[in-house]
């Protein structure tokens, strides 16, 4: 065995022990020894049951012995999962009405002010702080991942010119999968994740090719060349500010604290627990789908305007409200339930979040050397009366982590279209958390919710020619149709399908 080898392997067995000590530190705090118990009376029937109740939940599966004589077991509906928890987890924990957010039990606040977006990366991914030996080399490994494949680079180049950057990134992370086939369940074995160095392989690929495939989406927008990692001694967030802007510079270097504002951004968005994307995430690799299907997956989630999409949408609508006089106009409307008020409002915080705060600063920092983003006149008058409106305090509606980051994206001149990108390449990283640990989670099973069936009982088919059309036009089938097919439709021809 090599010297190479026999460091890899101490690496790797320290990366193994730091999950398991970090679960069984997480466990004596956490797990609710003491037990407690709901009692549950059926009306139905008037039968009485006992459910323990373990880490304040009852595991809904109790509930199917709660049934009537020809009945089946009893379920719980819960459309959104507003109440229902799907998963243990030991990666992040969100204490929603206290505006608390911690990594592996460290406050997002130290993390944010002393750590870097790949030390955080490392306690995501393996559960502890990395000593300097772990950090050189998951440092390099990442940095390595960074030159992309050719083909992806390819790839890259067929978009319209005018393609949404994330969906340039969806299909990119997805096209991956093809280009990696020995780490394809599908074609490699069901169990090939159970080889750890494969698994981690994927992970520090998936981390290092995020950022070069998300500079060369930016560059292929905006018809510039794509370049190429730096391979000199540049931070994750420099050498991506570096694919992202250089020209024909020699020893082109991005101001470091640009980079570092990015690089704590970087921070504050790597994981959030079981948010939509994450959830997609779980979902996805319970079918044991490959990893970068599974990203991709996950990426899609984040798209959604209600998720991963709302930092560009509060830039939208900051100009859309245009100037701070229009602000009361504007709170009126969400007030009538015309607009929504985007960056405001989250499913776990009842309190401000806790990442907005850090954000507001790094905001500052950066319009300290790129000069003042004008929007933020208009955001800050906005926060400030919905703060002190009773539709924002009885609803318990404050900023979330999207407010503020699109003005800091716009003043370091990112298009307003990148913005999700900028949340999905470090969430990439809360993802990997998770897959990594779903993956070792004996209660892993493939996701599949109940649904409640409102639909037609059993009917007999009818032949066309017995229909009754009242009843079948009441369905809206019809779909836009563009001039220039109507123009065709006017057009005599013999269709070539009946
Ligand atoms: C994040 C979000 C999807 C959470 O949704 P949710 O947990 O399902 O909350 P609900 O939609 O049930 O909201 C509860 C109430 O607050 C209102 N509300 C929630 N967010 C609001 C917002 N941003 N603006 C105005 N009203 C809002 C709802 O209309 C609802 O009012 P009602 O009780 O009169 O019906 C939602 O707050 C939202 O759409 N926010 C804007 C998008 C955004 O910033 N997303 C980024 C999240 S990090």
């Amino acid at each position: 065995m090599s010297v190479a080898d026999r460091r890899l392997q101490a690496i790797v067995g320290q990366l193994s022990t730091n999950q398991t000590s970090a679960a069984a530190t997480t466990n004596q705090n956490k797990d609710d020894s003491k037990t407690d118990s709901l009692t549950v009376v059926d009306n139905r029937t008037g039968k009485k049951y006992n459910f323990d109740i373990k880490n304040n939940t009852v595991d809904a599966q109790l509930f199917k012995q709660i049934k009537t004589a020809n009945g089946n077991g009893l379920q719980m509906y819960d459309p959104g999962f507003m109440n229902t928890c799907s998963a243990t987890s030991r990666i992040c924990e969100i204490q929603g009405g206290k505006g608390i957010l911690r990594y592996r039990g460290y406050p997002i606040e130290q993390l944010a002010e002393k750590s870097t977006f790949l030390e955080v990366s490392y306690l995501l991914l393996y559960g502890e702080l990395p000593d300097n030996d772990q950090l050189q080399y998951f440092n390099n490994r990442i940095m390595k991942h960074t030159f992309i494949h050719e083909d992806l680079k390819q790839l890259m180049s067929t978009f319209r010119y005018d393609a949404h950057p994330m969906g340039m990134m969806i299909s990119a992370i997805a096209a991956m999968s093809t280009i990696h086939p020995e780490a394809n369940p599908a074609l490699a074995g069901q169990d090939v994740y159970n080889n750890i160095r494969l698994r981690n392989k994927q992970m520090h690929r998936i981390i290092g090719s995020m950022t070069t495939v998300a500079a060369f989406a930016y560059r292929h927008r905006i018809g510039r060349p794509f370049v190429d990692p730096s391979g000199k001694n540049l931070t994750y967030c420099e050498n991506y500010l570096y694919m992202l802007d250089r020209l024909s510079h020699v020893n082109y270097k991005p101001h470091p604290a640009l980079a570092k504002a990015l690089d704590v951004l970087f921070i504050l968005h790597a994981d959030h627990e079981l948010n939509c994307s994450t959830a997609a995430m779980r979902h996805l690799s319970s079918s044991g789908v490959d990893v970068y299907t599974a990203i991709a997956g996950a990426a899609g989630a984040l798209y959604g305007p209600k998720h991963g999409g709302a930092n560009e949408a509060v830039l939208r609508m900051l100009q859309k409200i245009g100037k701070v006089e229009n602000v009361n106009k504007f709170v009126e409307e969400v007030k009538a339930k015309k607009v929504k008020l985007m960056g405001f409002g989250h499913r776990v915080y009842k309190n401000y979040d806790p990442r907005a705060k850090i954000i507001r600063k790094i905001a500052e920092e950066v319009f300290t050397i790129l000069g003042k983003e004008e929007l933020i006149e208009v955001a800050v008058a906005l926060e400030k009366v919905a703060l002190n409106d009773p539709y924002f305090i009885e609803r318990k509606l404050y900023p979330n982590v999207d407010f503020y980051s699109g003005l800091i994206y716009k003043a370091m001149g990112f298009p307003t279209d990148y913005f999700p990108v900028l949340f999905l390449i470090p969430r990439t990283v809360g993802w990997l958390a998770h897959w990594n640990e779903f993956l070792d989670d004996p209660e892993n099973r493939i996701v599949r919710p109940f649904q409640v069936y409102l639909g037609k009982g059993l009917r007999d088919y009818v032949p066309i020619n017995q229909r009754n059309s009242n009843n079948n036009n009441k369905v809206n089938i019809l779909s836009d149709i563009s001039s220039e097919s109507k123009r065709r439709n006017a057009a005599t021809s013999e269709t070539e399908w009946k």
